[in-house]
Parts: structure tokens; C-alpha cells; sequence
């Protein structure tokens, strides 16, 4: 048994945003939780020491990277970052945790301490230090001001160019993230007929405006962070889900996805608190078929090319092969460490190092 089981009967006493916030505390102590497992992983420039990482949500603020790091990652996504601080749904409950499910629901809205202060987090921190663990960066739309816009597309587009600029020097790599169920209006955007032309192609041309300035020959993905489900909480349809992403992938507004976010379809089903206009998002256990659905679905959409990171419901080392069978090149995990602890990152690198030992090294 783990330390980290020996503490779990105390650990889910505690309310869950107070046991992330203590979790986050310990990552600041200088300890080194977890030695790295070493396969290297690299998809046109884009290079991480493994291939599991840590989802969004775990690390908001990038307030903790070398914590992180200490934890043998391969990679972390920070964020959603906003470009102004917000403190997400005013609501209770806000987050639970589904013991028996090895489930957590949340609909925490993206709660953010703004770019400022996450640039201030990230420039301390040295590439050097991070012994190869790469930093994504998740990036989102702030929700006070999509209420009040116009187009919120448009709004969407403004604040997303305003964060890749900001973020450029300390990203590895950039997901955007219009797939949150906890931000009213979000996921409609993903389904609009205008989402390429208005916000993914200037995006990513600004992006690369902003690597050609730079001068260091740089290139940093862009991906699209998915949903589980469609913008009505039903699965995916394989038509519905290729009106999404293939005008996306094929012009190249896009490098790749990230297969999922959580689920309100699922919220719907398991949860009876929470009132219909937002029932949050499932997060773990129940979450995986859908998650595995959703990555084996958008591979054979988009072919072997695209970066496909895999998430949801990766619980144990065996899930992660799951994930990469199903076609991901990289797995992260977030509820799957709150039930299993820190270490089901190295045991889930070591699994896929010794069950697939040929990493992609080829240029795509
Ligand atoms: C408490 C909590 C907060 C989250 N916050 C974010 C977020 O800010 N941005 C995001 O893209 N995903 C967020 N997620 C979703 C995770 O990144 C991930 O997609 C999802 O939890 C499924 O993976 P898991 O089953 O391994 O947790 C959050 C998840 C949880 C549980």
C-alpha cells in the first residue's frame, strides 16, 4: 500500500477545494516526490522527456511547475489562464467527489488569478530546471466578458491572440479551450460554422508571426481541448464530431487535440443536486469509455498526423495503454491522482515505456 492510501481515509475527509489547495501547498516544498521515467517523446519540434502529463485544472496558475516537475511528468497543461483575474461560479456546492464512482464532479467555471500573475509564476522558473517537462499552456475566454459581448466568437478571438502573445515565452505548447460544461455558451462556440475563420486561423497565424519574430526557429503546437459529448450532451455523432475538427485539421488552423474534458451529460446521470442550467462536469471512472470513444473516433477522422493527447478517467498504468491503443500519442490525468495519488504519473510512464517501447521519434 502507497503512502498516499495510508492517508486516503483522512484525505477524503477534507472538502475537496481545501485538499487541492493543501496539495498544491506540498508541491511548493522541496522535495522530489518522484524520479522521471525517461522515454522520450517528440512530434515536429515539440519534445517532452514522457509521455504522461498532468490535465488542466490541476495547476490553474502554473503556481506550482517545479512541484510538478518533482513528480516525474512528462508535461504539464496549466491553466485555463485568463486574460483578467475571475473567480469562477459563484454557486454551492461547486466540487464533490463520487467515492464509490472514483469520480469527481465540479463546476468551478474557470477559476483564474489572470496572465499577469501566471507570468509571474512562470518567470522564475527555468527551462533548464524542468529537466525536460514541457509547460502547455490551456487558455480560455474569460466568461465576464463573453456575457457581455457582442460576438462572443469575436471576443473569444481577441482574448486568445492577447494570451498567445503573453504566454509565447514560456509556452511549449498551446491548448485552447472551448470545451469547459461550467462556462454558459462555451461549447456552442465549438460547433459554430464560424469558429475557424474567426478565431483558429488568426490564431494560429499570429502564433507563428510571433515564432518568426522571435527568431529562434521555434514552433509550438496549437490544440483544440474536446468535449466528451456535443454542444446538447449527447455522444458524439462521427459526422457531427468531423464537422468540428476536420476543417480544422486539414488547413492546419490546427497541430492537434485533446480528447476530453468532462462530461455534464454524465453530471446529468450520476449527480442529483445540481439544477439543470449548470450541471457541472464528471470527471474519472465513468468518464473513460466515453474519453477512449471520443480519442479512437477523432484518429481515424483525422489520420496519424495530428498530436492527440489522450484524458479522462486514466486511473491505472493499464488505462494509459488504453489511451495509446486507442491511438494517443501522449495521456494525462487529473481525478485518476486524487484517487490513486502522485505516483500513478511514473507508474503509467513506466507501463507505457515497457509495453511500447518504440516512442514516436518521426518527424509527422
Ligand atoms: C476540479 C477540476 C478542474 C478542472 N479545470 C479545468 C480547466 O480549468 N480547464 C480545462 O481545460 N480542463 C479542466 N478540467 C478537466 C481536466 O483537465 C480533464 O479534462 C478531466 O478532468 C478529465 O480527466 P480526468 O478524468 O483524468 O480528471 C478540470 C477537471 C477537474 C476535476
Amino acid at each position: 500500500m502507497s503512502t498516499y492510501q495510508v492517508f486516503w481515509p483522512i484525505i477524503r475527509c477534507l472538502p475537496p477545494e481545501f485538499a487541492h489547495k493543501a496539495a498544491l501547498a506540498l508541491l511548493r516544498l522541496p522535495l522530489r516526490w518522484n524520479d522521471a521515467v525517461l522515454d522520450p517523446f517528440e512530434w515536429n519540434g515539440f519534445r517532452c522527456r514522457n509521455r504522461v502529463g498532468i490535465a488542466a485544472g490541476f495547476d490553474k496558475n502554473a503556481a506550482v511547475v517545479p512541484g510538478v516537475e518533482r513528480l516525474g511528468a512528462g508535461f504539464v497543461e496549466v491553466g485555463t489562464i485568463l486574460v483578467e483575474p475571475w473567480p469562477g461560479n459563484q454557486v454551492s456546492p461547486r466540487m464533490r467527489r463520487l467515492v464509490t464512482q472514483r469520480a469527481i464532479w465540479n463546476r468551478l467555471g474557470f477559476t483564474s488569478d489572470g496572465v499577469l500573475q501566471v507570468k509571474r509564476n512562470l518567470g522564475p522558473v527555468s527551462r533548464h530546471s524542468l529537466g525536460g517537462m514541457v509547460v502547455l499552456c490551456n487558455i480560455g475566454p474569460h466568461p465576464g466578458r463573453l456575457r457581455q459581448a457582442g460576438d462572443p466568437l469575436a471576443a473569444t478571438r481577441d482574448d486568445l491572440l492577447q494570451l498567445v502573445e503573453a504566454l509565447l515565452p514560456f509556452a511549449d505548447a498551446f491548448v485552447v479551450n472551448l470545451s469547459s460544461p461550467n462556462t454558459r455558451g462555451l461549447r456552442s462556440l465549438l460547433q459554430s460554422d464560424r469558429l475557424n475563420d474567426v478565431v483558429m486561423r488568426p490564431l494560429v497565424e499570429r502564433l507563428r508571426q510571433a515564432e518568426a519574430a522571435e527568431g529562434q526557429g521555434r514552433r509550438r503546437p496549437l490544440l483544440l481541448k474536446l468535449p466528451p459529448e456535443d454542444a446538447d450532451r449527447r455522444p458524439w455523432a462521427r459526422d457531427d464530431l468531423a464537422r468540428v475538427i476536420c476543417p480544422l485539421i486539414e488547413p492546419s488552423w490546427c497541430d492537434g487535440l485533446v480528447a476530453v474534458n468532462t462530461s455534464s451529460r454524465l453530471a446529468t446521470e450520476l449527480v442529483s443536486f445540481p439544477p439543470a442550467d449548470l450541471p457541472g462536469g464528471i470527471s474519472g471512472e465513468p468518464l473513460r469509455p466515453e474519453a477512449l470513444r471520443v480519442v479512437s473516433l477523432v484518429r481515424k477522422l483525422v489520420g496519424p498526423k495530428p498530436l492527440l493527447i489522450g484524458c479522462g478517467g486514466m486511473m491505472q498504468p493499464s488505462d494509459a495503454i488504453s489511451f495509446l491503443d486507442a491511438g494517443a500519442d501522449l495521456v494525462e490525468t487529473y481525478t485518476g491522482m486524487v484517487y490513486g495519488g502522485p505516483g500513478l504519473i511514473v507508474e503509467c510512464a513506466r507501463a507505457i515505456r515497457d509495453h511500447r517501447p518504440r516512442a514516436r521519434l518521426e518527424p509527422a
